[in-house]
């Protein structure tokens, strides 16, 4: 089941009881009911691979770079997977598609996420995508966008039952790590078959699903249906990954109560928020929740991840990343839309320490704000 939930000793359970009824926080507390709470911090098993069961970074194609998941890494995502990749693009040597592939040891256990509807291209892409040492591959079958879907790939192979077990079963047979599988609920609310689908994943050799619990025509909108990552945990004997509106630390609990997830996993909710993953590994190694980061800490942060950013891809490229990067960071502050101005403009490093400047000379740096709309 790839899940060890080794209880403590009474004596350490009485006392993790008796310390931590309740864990305050700056916007709720949570009432620690949690099974959690009272047990050693678990670890999950996808194949080979042991990854903390708190919280992992989902991909995010065109934000969760290098950069992005080194920053939520040192703040304690427990696993990223990497922007989606090209199976056919890796074949043909496309330069860029390749450049997605590099993972840093800060980023491990990571996987590299691939899409594509060819099964000989899957194959050898797999090859390729060894070479950039991943600890797992990640086939996409969950991309809504037409770029991927109209061309049968991404969501599109949730149609294709058979193609999409040729697909897994062309990635396991070529793969040397464990593969893994990230599917949404179904293509629309007419066709909901996660629960097939995943259970094709597993026959085929899947070592996990994780399960974007929306349809493919709901693309980002309208809440993600927990229930269906519960009924994909009940159809399958591997881990489970949920993913869907997550983004604090109560959530994350919700989302492991409700649905007996083995893992959660964040995408939009990590913007600008490398601290959630700090919250959601305090809370589960049973250490008081941290307040939140002060201006001067948010901008510290902000500050290392575009330097980070711009080493990656060059000034000029990075730069350009960056201005959706700040924004995220600043996302809520008094005066944010004339920072967001700022961000817009953002082409040399020199921008960004002059717009730290200004926010820092309009704002006192012990303040703890937490950004509008999220957590
Ligand atoms: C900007 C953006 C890019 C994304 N890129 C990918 C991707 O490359 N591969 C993938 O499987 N999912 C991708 N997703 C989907 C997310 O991994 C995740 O499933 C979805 O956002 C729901 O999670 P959330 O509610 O925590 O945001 C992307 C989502 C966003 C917002």
């Amino acid at each position: 089941m790839g899940t060890s939930k080794d209880l403590l000793p009474h004596s350490f359970l009485k006392m993790r009881r008796s310390r931590s009824t309740t864990v305050h926080c700056s916007l709720f507390t949570i009432n620690c009911s949690s099974r959690f709470l009272y047990e050693k911090m678990n670890y999950i098993n996808i194949g080979n691979v042991k990854i903390k069961q708190t919280a992992a970074l989902a991909p995010m194609a065109g934000i969760a770079d290098t950069a992005f998941r080194t920053v939520m890494k040192r703040f304690g995502a427990a696993y990223c997977v990497g922007e989606m990749a090209s199976c056919k693009g890796l074949c043909y040597s496309d330069r860029k598609t390749a450049e997605l592939l590099t993972l840093t040891d800060i980023e491990r256990p990571a996987a590299i996420q691939l899409f594509g509807c060819e099964p000989e291209f899957a194959a050898k892409s797999v090859e390729i995508a060894e070479r950039y040492r991943p600890d797992i591959i990640d086939l996409n079958a969950g991309c809504p966008v037409p770029k991927v879907a109209g061309n049968g790939a991404g969501s599109a192979l949730m149609k294709d039952p058979i193609l999409f077990g040729e697909m897994v079963s062309a990635i396991v047979s070529a793969a040397h790590v464990p593969v893994t599988v990230k599917i949404r609920a179904g293509w629309d609310a007419e066709h909901i078959n996660a629960r097939e689908i995943a259970h094709i994943a597993e026959e085929c050799g899947a070592a996990a699903v994780a399960v974007h619990a929306r349809t493919k025509t709901q693309m980002y909108s309208g809440n993600a249906d927990w229930d269906i990552i519960s009924a994909v945990k009940q159809a399958v004997s591997i881990p489970v990954i949920g993913n869907g509106d997550v983004d604090s630390v109560e959530k994350c609990e919700a989302m492991y109560r409700e649905t007996g997830c083995d893992l959660v996993m964040i995408a939009r909710g990590a913007y600008g928020d490398p601290w959630l993953f700090r919250d959601i590994d305090d809370y589960y190694e049973g250490r008081p929740i941290q307040p939140p980061p002060t201006l001067a800490e948010r901008l510290s942060v902000m500050r290392e991840h575009i330097e980070l950013l711009t080493k990656c891809k060059g000034e000029s490229v990075g730069m350009r990343e960056a201005r959706a990067q700040a924004a995220f960071y600043l996302k809520g502050m008094p005066n944010a839309a004339k920072y967001r101005g700022m961000c817009g403009r953002l082409s040399k490093l020199d921008d960004l320490y002059e717009l730290i400047g200004v926010v820092e000379r309009a704002n006192r740096a012990d303040t703890a704000f937490v950004p509008v709309g999220d957590r």
